[in-house]
């Protein structure tokens, strides 16, 4: 048994150090802020945070509705129309075509663009679903050369500190064969800038919830790249990371909107080029269950 103890506590001495060092070795790395590597996600925009809240009757800044139903909704018949099959296949055989050849484009031609194709484009954006039928989108339409031009300078500032410190190596690295970088001449040269504005909370005539207003803004977003595609027109989708509070502030937007997305339109540039990206095949997007 005395011998037996020296061993017993060996033993148990170097099961112990193994655990320790296996748990140190599978812990994250901290860096000095108390963040691990997994936390930094500098594309998180903070202003983008979701600062929706579920009514709780009056606070400070105003009254909340009990309910978002206002009205009750009558129901209606619907018979969306309906094509024979071979219609059909060629129908989303045309339309996935069409949108295969969108790109991002960088490069927007000054020619003018039709006020009214604009309007019907964003109409068509506004045709989205919504959490509880919100709608909670504004599109900011800007055509005025000083307010692009202030737009522009806004962008260009924050994006070069994006990428010069906010970014990171990595974010770089991964955005070099897009050959992009802070200077971005169409904000000045495309006929028009659409921002997106998410409503967080619908403030009229009392505040409501806006269920899922990320999403839905973003769902609107997708039909509006999809409508200018139709019409021939370009953007890129873009995201100007820690520009919403300095854009929505210029645009005189109320405090409930934050800005999810800023897309230059028009046409695109006769010398225009894109980078040669493939795109996954269906096997590789699709699970058939
Ligand atoms: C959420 C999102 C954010 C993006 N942000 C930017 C951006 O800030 N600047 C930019 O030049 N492109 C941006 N893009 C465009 C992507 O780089 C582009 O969609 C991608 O390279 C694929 O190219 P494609 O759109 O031509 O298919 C963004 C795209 C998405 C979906």
């Amino acid at each position: 048994m005395a011998v037996l103890t020296p061993c017993l506590a060996l033993v148990l001495c170097v099961v112990v150090s193994f655990l320790v060092l296996r748990s140190r070795r599978q812990s994250k790395v901290v860096d000095p802020r108390g963040k691990t590597q997994a936390d930094f996600k500098p594309w998180v925009d903070q202003d983008l945070q979701d600062d929706s809240q579920v009514p709780t009757g009056e606070d400070e800044e105003g009254k909340w509705a009990d309910s978002n139903v206002e009205d009750d909704v009558p129901h209606v018949p619907y018979s969306p129309q309906r094509h024979p099959e071979d219609k059909m296949l060629q129908r989303s055989h045309h339309f996935y075509a069409l949108m295969n050849q969108r790109r991002s484009v960088r490069f927007i031609s000054p020619e003018p663009v039709p006020r009214e194709v604009i309007n019907n484009v964003v109409r068509t954006a506004g045709t989205a679903p919504s959490g509880a039928h919100t709608e909670p989108w504004t599109f900011v339409v800007v055509s005025d050369v000083d307010t692009k031009h202030r737009i522009r300078l806004i962008v260009e500032e924050e994006e070069e500190m994006n990428y010069r410190q906010r970014m990171g190596d990595k974010w770089v690295k991964d955005l070099a064969k897009l050959r992009t970088n802070w200077i971005k001449e169409y904000l000045d040269v495309a006929p028009y800038l659409i921002l997106i504005f998410k409503q967080t909370y619908g403030v009229l005539p009392v505040k409501k919830t806006h269920y899922y207003n990320e999403i839905s803004v973003s769902i609107a977003c997708g039909i509006l790249l999809a409508a200018l595609q139709n019409v021939g027109l370009v953007t890129v989708t873009s995201t100007p990371l820690n520009c919403g509070p300095q854009l929505r502030l210029l645009l005189k937007r109320p405090p409930n909107e934050k800005l999810l997305m800023l897309l230059p339109v028009g046409y695109a540039a006769k010398d225009a080029t894109v980078p040669d990206l493939t795109r996954k095949p269906l096997e590789d997007i699709m699970v058939h269950i």
